[in-house]
């Protein structure tokens, strides 16, 4: 496995690679590293579909907002090399911020409509700055595949809009959540949690089951706004959990839905405030 840190080594490193097998397909996993068993099924779905695994570790200074935790974020270089090493990754990206954000960037990629709603409205400038990176790592690494989990199931919906309007050559590959055995979905923030959050976190996934049985009973008997409530008093029962947002959309649009008969896909998004520390999850549901 090879770790580089600049630009110019990594397009080398690519570029050699393709020389050896002018057909490889390579597959591009962007992670802001702290990585866990949700990263690490992004790195093994890429080993699967593509002959070079490239993962890249940047803590992106753009997407955080100026109260949010950038500095604080988790980091843990060696574990991550491990971690990306078992999984079978054959390039790990390691940039430092100036390598790449020299100067201010005067650039920024914003996408539209998918972005005003969810996180999107509670983190203003978060989505332009995911975007505005990932574009960046896309053009960087130049991958056939990039594999995104639905655990940001809007980012996915933002980067799937991006790649579209945008012409970029690139297949974007949606990767299931993957949870703890008990049902919270597995994040780097989830360090954060107090014993007692940790405990009162399953809430989340819970709710979202709720929401999962009340559309298998019948859809059509049902209606957006008692779907919302169904999961907001589910959630309540933890003290702890101050809720930021629940909301149902259609997927991958994000926009409401009027009725649960003209949709074939909705989401059931949350987004909960343990504390200090923001944990979303979400059930997209096919109906
Ligand atoms: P990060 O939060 O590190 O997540 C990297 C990738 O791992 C994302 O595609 C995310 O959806 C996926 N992921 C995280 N937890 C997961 C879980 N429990 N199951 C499945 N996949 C999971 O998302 C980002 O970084 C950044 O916004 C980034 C795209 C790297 C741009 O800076």
């Amino acid at each position: 496995m090879q770790v580089l840190s600049s630009i110019s080594e990594l397009r080398a490193a690519i570029r050699a690679a393709k020389r050896e097998n002018p057909d490889a397909q390579v597959g591009f996993v962007p992670t802001m590293g702290f990585l866990h068993e949700g990263h690490a099924s992004l790195l093994e779905a890429a080993r699967a579909a593509c002959d070079v695994v490239v993962l890249s570790i940047f803590v992106n200074p753009l997407q955080f907002g100026p109260n949010e935790d950038f500095e604080r974020y988790p980091r843990d270089e060696e574990r991550d090399l491990a971690l990306a090493a078992k999984a079978g990754t054959d390039i790990v990206f390691l940039p430092q911020v100036e390598e790449m954000y020299p100067a201010p960037t005067r650039t920024i990629v914003s996408v539209k409509e998918v972005t005003s709603r969810l996180c999107g409205a509670s983190r203003p400038g978060h989505f332009d700055g995911v975007a505005t990176v990932v574009s960046k790592l896309l053009h960087i690494v130049q991958p056939d595949q990039a594999f995104f989990g639905m655990k940001d199931a809007q980012q996915v919906a933002v980067i799937e809009q991006m790649v579209l309007d945008l012409n970029m050559p690139v297949r974007i590959v949606p990767c299931p959540i993957v949870r703890e055995p008990d049902g919270l979905a597995k994040s780097s923030r989830n360090v954060y949690l107090s014993p007692e959050e940790r405990a009162q976190s399953v809430v989340l996934s819970q709710a979202l089951q709720k929401a999962r049985l009340r559309f298998e009973a019948g859809a059509d008997d049902t209606t957006p706004s008692e779907v919302t409530l169904l999961v907001e008093t589910k959630i309540r029962q933890a003290p702890l959990a101050v809720i930021d947002y629940v909301e149902v959309l259609e997927f991958p649009s994000l926009q409401p839905v009027s009725s649960f008969a003209d949709s074939n896909r909705v989401i059931v998004a949350v987004a909960v405030k343990f504390g200090n520390t923001r944990l979303i999850d979400n059930a997209v549901i096919s109906i």
